[in-house]
């Protein structure tokens, strides 16, 4: 198998071209700022992307413009709605795998939340709290958004209408259903998400710790062996781990319920 990079001469390009090689996938195209956008698609059967929202663009133009059917996998963050939009019509000609965290365990935590979310309710105020390296361009990250968003669904609310991003100043009570979030960059963390579901009398907090940023890369290079050959649409980390996780939690729920 083949693959390209974008983002090659990055922190992550390095880890995902390590990563390729120790799994035996060839590093056909490494592409950076000096390169060409085209030639990320000669001779190969997946793109990996991990560069920046301006790069994510021009690939996804090319990608609409020439109707390669050429898998992709997105790990680029920062992502707006436009490119949201851009990523939703490049998949009608090609299969493309998009997440803001490649980490199955970050999938098996938004799962974690979305059932707290679900058994809680609203009458738990929720806080999300990430700490990122200091280099990091964006925020709040963006697996910070996804478990937000997730509890959003959960219950049943618009993610906009009751994320909190600012609090400075006077502020307002806390709106019913809020979720706030904060931000911390510092040092060389790796990246950390702490959600937190207090009521007046306890709290629950549930907090993935990334080591090393390896498990990116070794969770994109997973993504791109598991896209190739699939019909043109949007992939996630949950269709991933999807096929696993379904029949496993119910079936570790009725036993946790056998055991009692
Ligand atoms: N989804 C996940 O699990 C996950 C995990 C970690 C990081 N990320 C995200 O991945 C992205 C990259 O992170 P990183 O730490 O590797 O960043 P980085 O070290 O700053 O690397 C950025 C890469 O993008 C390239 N680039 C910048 N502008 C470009 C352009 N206009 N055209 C083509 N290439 C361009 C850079 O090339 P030059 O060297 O030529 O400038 C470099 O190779 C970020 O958005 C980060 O948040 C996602």
């Amino acid at each position: 198998m083949k693959i390209s990079i974008l983002g090659a001469t990055g922190a992550m390009g390095g880890l995902v071209t390590k990563a390729a090689l120790q799994d035996g996938v060839v590093v056909e195209n490494k592409v950076s700022s000096r390169d060409r956008i085209e030639s990320l698609f000669k001779n190969t059967d997946g793109v990996v992307d991990f560069s920046c929202p301006m790069a994510t663009d021009s690939m996804l133009r090319y990608v609409r413009d020439n109707q390669l059917g050429i898998p992709i996998v997105i790990g680029t963050t920062g992502l707006s709605q436009a490119h949201l939009d851009l990523i939703e019509e490049c998949s009608k000609s090609a299969p493309i795998f998009f997440t803001s965290n490649m980490s199955s365990l970050v999938s098996m935590l938004n799962i974690v939340v979305y059932v707290m979310a679900k058994l809680l309710g609203e009458n738990h105020d929720v806080e999300i709290l990430e700490i990122h390296h200091r280099l990091k361009k964006d925020a709040p990250s963006g697996t910070a958004l996804m478990l937000g968003k997730t509890i959003a669904k959960a219950r049943n609310r618009e993610f906009m209408d009751i994320a909190n991003f600012i609090r400075y100043g006077i502020i307002e009570q806390r709106k019913s259903g809020e979720i706030g979030f904060s931000v911390q960059r510092c040092s060389n963390v790796v990246g950390t998400h702490e959600i937190s579901f207090m009521n007046e009398l306890e709290s629950i907090k549930i907090r993935h710790e990334a080591h090393s940023k390896e498990v990116f890369a070794k969770g994109a290079i997973r993504a791109v062996k598991w896209i190739i050959g699939r019909s043109n649409g949007i992939y996630t980390m949950d269709d991933l781990i999807k096929e696993t996780v379904t029949s496993t939690l119910k079936s570790i729920y009725e036993e946790f319920l056998c055991n009692q």
